[in-house]
């Protein structure tokens, strides 16, 4: 059976006054799999999650989640959705079990139903020993485990987390993966944005990026690495200005090269042959590398390296 998709856009937009934070988009997320959503700050990725979440309808285009058009069917979509946004917006004056029973009245949940859910699910992210536990008591990574615990308090469908890991340390950030790939082979079906390549790279099964609005490109992460970088790069550190001339000329071997204040970047499918002649050169051998090419290549090539805050 060919399952509908959870969430398709078809020239969606939304506009706040005059600007056009996301501006005319289509994409088409499939159920039961993990669907990234890729870009800098400013992006609209957030813009497209409230809309999916039906927190704002939007300016126009075609937008159906779980099967239903969004607009008018709000209520319904809503009560088959886990939603994880992107500020944690505990009550930190309560504890957590407290925060998760005023969360599960919200939704109706039977009285007598409530305490195993809210149990089941704080097992399930290791936060049981904080149960009776203020949220100002919480570490970070807890808090973003509990804000997903709350998300799946009415076991949705669906699971929209906006960055669900960007503050955590790695040891937090490697939990919540954990937890999301228990939940998507469960038949969730995740939506997500990020900013960590990797984790959209180890999470998702296919990913846009999106920059000023509009989605760049679309595809399971390996194809877009293999589709928009060169396989391999050669990256030099602290290049000492004697060997400019010789890196110059180099330069011209890669496919792209790439100056940046304390590195140079060559791109190249050779990767090998390239590293051999930068070697030959003058150089600390420690300040040269050979990797592969990465998400975070296509990413910095599409979106650009300015910084945007
Ligand atoms: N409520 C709002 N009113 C006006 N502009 C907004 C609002 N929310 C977001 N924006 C603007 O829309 C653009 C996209 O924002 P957002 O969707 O939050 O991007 P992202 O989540 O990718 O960082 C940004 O330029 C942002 O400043
Ligand atoms: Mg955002």
């Amino acid at each position: 059976m060919n399952e509908q998709p959870a969430v398709v856009a078809r020239g969606l937009r939304k506009r706040y006054g005059d600007l056009e934070a996301v501006a005319a988009i289509d994409f088409e997320a499939e159920a039961r799999s993990c669907y990234g959503f890729l870009g800098p700050n400013g992006a609209g990725k957030t813009t497209t999650m409230r809309m999916i979440a039906c927190a704002m309808p939007p300016s126009e285009g075609q937008l159906d989640v779980l099967g239903l058009p969004v607009v008018g069917n709000e209520r319904r979509i809503k009560a088959r959705l886990g939603i994880v946004p992107q500020e944690d917006n505990l009550d930190e004056q309560i504890t957590v079990v407290e925060n998760l029973t005023t969360y599960a009245r919200y939704f109706g949940i039977k009285a007598a139903a409530i305490l195993p859910r809210i149990g089941e699910l704080l097992e399930f992210m290791q936060l049981q020993e904080k149960r009776e536990r203020k949220i100002n008591e919480l570490s970070g990574g807890m808090k973003r485990r509990l804000m997903i615990a709350r998300g799946l308090l009415n076991d949705p469908e669906m699971l929209i987390l906006d960055e669900p890991t960007t503050g955590l340390d790695p040891q937090a950030r490697h939990l919540v993966w954990e937890k999301l790939r228990t939940l998507r082979r469960q038949g969730v079906t995740l939506i997500l944005t990020t900013h960590y390549m990797e984790e959209a790279a180890q999470l998702c099964d296919r990913l846009v990026i999106m920059h000023e609005g509009t989605i760049l490109v679309e595809g399971r992460p390996r194809e877009l690495v293999a589709a928009h970088t060169s396989r391999q790069v050669v990256e030099v550190f602290d290049p000492p200005v004697e060997t400019e001339k010789d890196l110059d000329k180099l330069s011209g071997l890669a496919d792209r090269f790439e100056r940046l204040a304390d590195r140079w970047l060559f791109h190249t499918d050779e990767g090998d042959a390239l590293l051999a002649k930068v070697r030959a050169l003058p150089l600390d051998p420690g300040s040269v590398w050979l990797r592969g090419g990465t998400l975070e290549d296509v990413f910095l090539s599409l979106t650009g390296r300015r910084l945007i805050e």
